[in-house]
Parts: C-alpha cells; sequence; structure tokens
C-alpha cells in the first residue's frame, strides 16, 4: 500500500524550540495559563507565572502554543528571548510601538495611546535605543535613568493604552535563567509597579507575565531578594506519561495513515522516558526507518540506536556546563544502583563525606540534573543521561 511515508513528510521535529505536531500533557498548565489571562482582561490581579524544566521538556513549546493562541484572542503581545549577553529593551520597545502604533488613528483611544508613544520616546531617549518615534516626549516620564522606574514608566503606560483598546498586554520571556541579574530584578520591580498602579481604583492594569526557564531560574528569581520568588506562580513540567508520549507518537502518524507495530511502539516510547525532545527525536529517527505504512519492529530497533546518538549531543552540552566535582559526584552516582544513591554512599565511593559533598549535590540539583529522590537519595533527571554517563 501507498503512503506518505518518506523523509520529507516525516512530521516529528527533533531539536529545540519547534512546535510538535501534537503538544500533549501540557492542559493543565495552558488551562492555567488562559484562565489567567482572561481574569487580568477584567483587570483582576494575576501572579507571574514562571515554567522552569530540564532541557527538552518543552517550555519553549509551551510558549509558542500560548503565544499562537494570545494573537488569536487579539493581545498585544511581546516574545522576548534572554541571553547572557544583550538587552531585551530594544526588542521590548519595538514590539510596544508596533502595537501602539496599529492604534495610533482610533479617535476613541487616541490619547492614551499617543501618551504611551511619548513615553516610550522618553525611553528611547533615556537610554539610546534606536526606536524612531516622530512624537515628543513625555517630560517626566521614562527619564530617571533608573531601568525599573523607566521599564515600569513604559509599561503602565502602555497597559493603560492597552486597556483603552479593551485588550491586555502579554510579555514572554524564554530562557529566563540567561538573563544578566540586574535586567531581571529591574523587570520584575517594574512588573511590581505595573500591579500596584490605580489609574482606575477598581481595576488593576491588564498585564500578564511569563517567563520560562531551567530549574535554577526560580533559584536566581528567589536570589534577587525582595519577595519576587513568593509573587511567581511555578509550573514545573513534568515528563510525559507513558500513555501521552504513546498519544504523541500515534497522532503525528495517523494523520499521515502510518501505523506503529504495538509492541515496538510501547517499548520505543518507553525508552524516551516521556522526555519530549527525545519523544520526537526516536520518532523521527523510527520514522524514517522505512517507507511503509506499518512502522516495523525491525525499524524501531534501528531507530533505537540512531536517536540515543542524536541524544547524546544534548547530554554532552549538559554535561560540559558542569564543574570537574560536578561530574566526578554524577559518575559516582552513576556506579551505585539507582535505590542507593544516598549522599552519603556517593560520598563514600569519593572517598569523603556528604558534608565535603554537600555543595556539589546542591549545584546538581540546582542545575536540574538531578534530583532528591526520598531518603536521602539522588535520582538522574533526564531519562537516558546515565546510560550516556557509563558509555561517556
Ligand atoms: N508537550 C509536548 N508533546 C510533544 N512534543 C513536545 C512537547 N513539548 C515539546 N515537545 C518537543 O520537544 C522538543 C523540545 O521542546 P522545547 O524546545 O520546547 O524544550 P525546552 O524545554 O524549551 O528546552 P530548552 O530548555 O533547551 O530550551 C521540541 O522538538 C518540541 O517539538
Ligand atoms: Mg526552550
Amino acid at each position: 500500500m501507498s503512503t506518505d511515508r518518506t523523509a520529507h513528510t516525516n512530521p516529528f521535529v527533533p531539536g529545540f524550540g519547534s512546535t510538535p505536531p501534537a503538544l500533549v500533557g501540557r492542559e493543565a498548565e495552558f488551562a492555567d495559563i488562559e484562565a489567567m489571562i482572561g481574569r487580568v482582561r477584567q483587570g483582576i490581579y494575576e501572579q507571574p507565572r514562571l515554567l522552569v524544566g530540564e532541557r527538552g521538556l518543552g517550555k519553549t513549546a509551551l510558549l509558542i502554543e500560548v503565544t499562537v493562541w494570545a494573537r488569536r484572542q487579539r493581545l498585544w503581545q511581546v516574545d522576548l528571548q534572554a541571553a547572557e549577553t544583550g538587552d531585551l529593551t530594544p526588542h521590548l520597545m519595538r514590539d510596544l510601538r508596533e502595537h501602539l502604533l496599529a492604534h495610533d488613528r482610533d479617535a476613541r483611544v487616541v490619547d492614551l495611546v499617543r501618551r504611551a508613544l511619548r513615553v516610550l520616546s522618553s525611553f528611547s531617549v533615556t537610554y539610546g535605543v534606536g526606536v524612531k518615534l516622530d512624537l515628543t516626549k513625555e517630560s517626566g516620564r521614562a527619564d530617571t535613568g533608573d531601568l525599573a522606574t523607566d521599564l515600569g514608566d513604559v509599561l503602565i503606560a502602555t497597559c493603560q493604552a492597552a486597556r483603552s483598546v479593551g485588550t491586555a498586554l502579554l510579555v514572554t520571556v524564554d530562557e529566563v535563567q540567561k538573563m544578566p541579574g540586574p535586567q531581571l530584578e529591574a523587570l520584575l520591580t517594574a512588573v511590581q509597579r505595573v500591579y500596584k498602579d490605580r489609574s482606575d481604583p477598581r481595576a488593576n492594569l491588564p498585564f500578564a507575565l511569563i517567563a520560562a526557564g531551567l530549574p535554577d531560574a526560580l533559584d536566581t528569581i528567589r536570589h534577587l531578594g525582595g519577595t519576587f520568588g513568593e509573587r511567581v506562580r511555578v509550573h514545573e513540567l513534568d515528563m510525559l506519561s507513558v500513555p501521552e508520549t504513546i498519544e504523541a507518537l500515534v497522532i503525528p502518524a495517523r494523520e499521515r495513515s502510518v501505523r506503529w507495530d504495538g509492541d515496538a511502539l510501547d517499548r520505543l516510547a518507553l525508552r524516551t522516558g516521556g522526555w519530549p525532545v527525545a519523544v520526537q527525536q526516536y520518532g523521527y529517527d523510527a520514522w524514517n526507518a522505512g517507507t511503509g505504512s506499518l512502522i516495523a519492529s525491525t525499524e524501531v530497533e534501528r531507530a533505537l540506536i540512531t536517536a540515543e546518538r542524536a541524544l547524546d549531543r544534548i547530554y554532552a552540552g549538559r554535561l560540559r556546563d558542569t564543574t570537574d566535582r560536578q561530574r566526578a559526584y554524577l559518575q559516582a552516582m552513576a556506579g551505585l544502583p539507582a535505590a542507593e544513591r544516598t549522599s552519603a554512599a556517593v560520598a563514600k565511593r569519593l572517598g569523603s563525606t556528604s558534608r565535603a559533598w554537600g555543595s556539589t549535590r546542591d549545584g546538581l540539583i540546582r542545575s536540574g540534573l538531578i534530583r532528591p529522590d526520598g531518603y536521602g537519595r539522588a535520582a538522574f533527571t533526564l531519562p537516558g543521561f546515565e546510560d550516556f554517563l557509563h558509555r561517556s
């Protein structure tokens, strides 16, 4: 039987930052965000959201899903991508300007829109952000030289304009762990100012912030001082369950009239450990291992080998981010059976005490490579990482 199963039609998307053919298992997080935005639009206070999870758990995929939805809802949205170097404000200002200019001729709201544009002008001049605006500055706004204050002025003026148009402003920040501390602090302080604005005594400004990052992002936020950590609602993304993994593999294939051998599918699903990036990689390699309408057992066997090699690059990247001591700790853990990976046992293998290795262990937990697993034990977070350690 002829099918659509060619390398060209492969529905699976290995790698990062792509939209999966079927986004599964994130219904609860999505529903929470949808409700948050619905409430924010009515002027009800809602905490910022932080999506945390290890590499490849689907933070960016979920953010993309949210932004696509938000665009349909006609929200004003700005999607920021943090980096260790570089400043997010030019991107923020450019996008805010776009939204405002789209309403610059709307007679009902033009005053607040024009005013927000003038505040943007002030900001651009104060910070030398190359955003072109043919407007005078709003004096006394966004010109103190204190980033938190000035950013707050811009966000407040923009949200007031958004409210007058009947919409809300949604800012997303991906890879928030990469954001330089002072920038992150300024952003969060500015956001607190937005929440405190009482230009309408009955309602909050319609503003929502969603950030996403590695597990230590939350730690970074807590360490900024203030009460930011408590004011953020955290969603820790989990690995997909086995039924969810199977769904993520079956739905895209079925849409192209391709079926899976049942036993082989179960084997493949288990091997992914429910790690979304692995689900896509294994699915992709299994698809490419043949051309028939059935993804057969022998094809899956081949995919198990090729996909593992592709995932090794991700593991190697994570390992590169660790210190020598952390690597020693990981190897010592891998040398013990899962049930025996207590702090004391791992330290003993390293010829020392758990106290001497405590900060190393904490660092690995913060970075998300291992997690506490009850009774003083630790477990590896990424499926397949342990095998990788044995191989490398
Ligand atoms: N819920 C999901 N169901 C199926 N596939 C998913 C899901 N979430 C993400 N994926 C797929 O997994 C891969 C990794 O996702 P994504 O890039 O969003 O991870 P991430 O958490 O942002 O990783 P990183 O921390 O490296 O940025 C992508 O190929 C994406 O298509
Ligand atoms: Mg990402």
